[in-house]
């Protein structure tokens, strides 16, 4: 929906003077490479994408908060005194979460009608949650005027995810979605949070985003059993170090002590977690030196370590991104985001592009039974108020 479209339909459903609403927005995220890392202490080199959630609000006298979106029938209200989770709430208990983050941190929120109208398709792995929380800390921090910075949003939308809604996620998409800038990746340290914007110049190429559209099952409790696995890694290695994430050694470190990870698995999820830091760093270098090719082949190989490594791909990821690898003009292709389903990010020739949508596309449907949808990546900035 177009913005003034959205502030029509905001006056439709909540009445009232449009003079006074505000406009905030946030984007969704795509991670180029540095998967399943940020929990483990890693880096991580994702960017925002020029589309993503837009909240249309305005302050009430009251107490009374009332959710609306354009994307779910579902009505909510609720009172800013008593913000509790929910199930029945649903998509709703995101901005709830944060909310309460907010109000933890001492800061007064009253009462407040809001419209959310967003574009990210839902349960694509682009991060509509995280881009809903974030969108959500700009517009509380606007409304009551709130001195926060950006930082402490993003660890509140974290926590909010964590411990309100209960997914245990990283700070990649949060991060990504609140401190995005135009044309530019950032490569994050996830364990100091340092980081630096990386120019993204993909002279002749573009990236394509294809959504698997796999209902996405038992996502989050494997993504919890990674997570534990990765714990179990680190138990195994303090057995002779002392750290407190796979993100502390480097490749020559794990390759010395490796032997005291006695599971099978447990060595393979480390593995790929040591292995897909190295190559962040590298393809941040690739991409400096403007070396695209080289970019791409990391990428390749990111896909294939989270495939037979890490085992969090699926028949839907892999054979868009094996059917990518066929297209000549494709650089590189790889899933992103926490995988089960979800979507590959691919860079591409642009004269490849049509080419590319039509034969992965077909060959999807054809092995996978499934339509996988296509979208150019544009590369957005991040979550921030519209004023206009
Ligand atoms: C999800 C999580 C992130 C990150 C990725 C995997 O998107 O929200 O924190 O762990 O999976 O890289």
């Amino acid at each position: 929906m177009k913005l003034e479209d959205a502030k029509k339909r905001f006056i439709e459903i909540y009445g009232g003077r449009s003079e006074d609403i505000r406009s905030f927005y946030a984007p969704g995220r795509v991670n180029l490479i540095g998967e399943h890392t940020d929990y483990n202490g890693g880096y991580v080199f994702p960017c925002a994408l020029s589309f993503g959630t837009y909240a249309i609000s305005r302050k009430r006298e009251d107490n009374k908060i009332r959710f609306a979106s354009t994307n779910f029938d579902q009505r909510i209200m609720v009172d800013a005194r008593d913000i509790k989770y929910e199930k029945k709430d649903d998509w709703a208990n995101y901005p709830k979460g944060v909310i309460n983050g907010f109000q933890k941190r001492g800061f007064k929120i009253s009462g407040f009608d809001v419209l959310y109208d967003g574009n990210i398709p839902n349960r694509a792995g682009l991060s509509s949650s995280a881009s809903i929380e974030l969108v959500t800390s700009v517009m509380l921090r606007g409304l009551f005027d709130c001195k926060i910075s950006m930082i402490d949003m993003i660890k509140l939308s974290q926590e909010a995810e964590n411990k309100f809604v209960g997914l245990n996620c990283g700070i990649m998409d949060q991060f990504a979605v609140g401190m995005g800038r135009k044309d530019c990746a950032m490569l994050l340290d996830c364990n100091t949070l340092k980081y630096k914007y990386v120019p993204v110049k993909l002279d002749g190429y573009k990236l394509i985003i294809a959504n698997t559209n796999k209902k996405r099952g038992l996502a989050d409790s494997k993504y919890n059993e990674r997570r534990r696995e990765c714990e179990k890694a680190v138990e195994y290695l303090n057995q002779k170090l002392d750290i407190k994430t796979l993100g502390e050694i480097d490749t020559a470190a794990f390759e010395k002590y490796k032997y005291l990870i006695k599971d099978d698995t447990i060595l393979k999820r480390a593995s790929h977690v040591v292995y897909e830091i190295k190559r962040t760093l590298d393809a941040v270098d690739c991409l400096n030196s403007g070396d695209i090719c080289a970019f791409g082949k990391l990428m390749n190989e990111s896909h294939i370590s989270l495939r037979d490594l890490y085992d969090v791909t699926g028949v839907e990821l892999d054979t868009l991104a094996e059917e990518a690898w066929k297209v000549e003009g494709t650089a590189g292709s790889r899933m992103t985001g926490a995988g089960f389903g979800g979507c590959t990010v691919s860079i591409v020739k642009e004269e490849a592009v049509d080419r590319f949508i039509k034969c992965v596309g077909e060959n999807y449907k054809h092995k996978v039974g499934l339509d996988a949808d296509f979208y150019i990546g544009e590369i957005g900035g991040g979550a921030k108020e519209i004023s206009e």
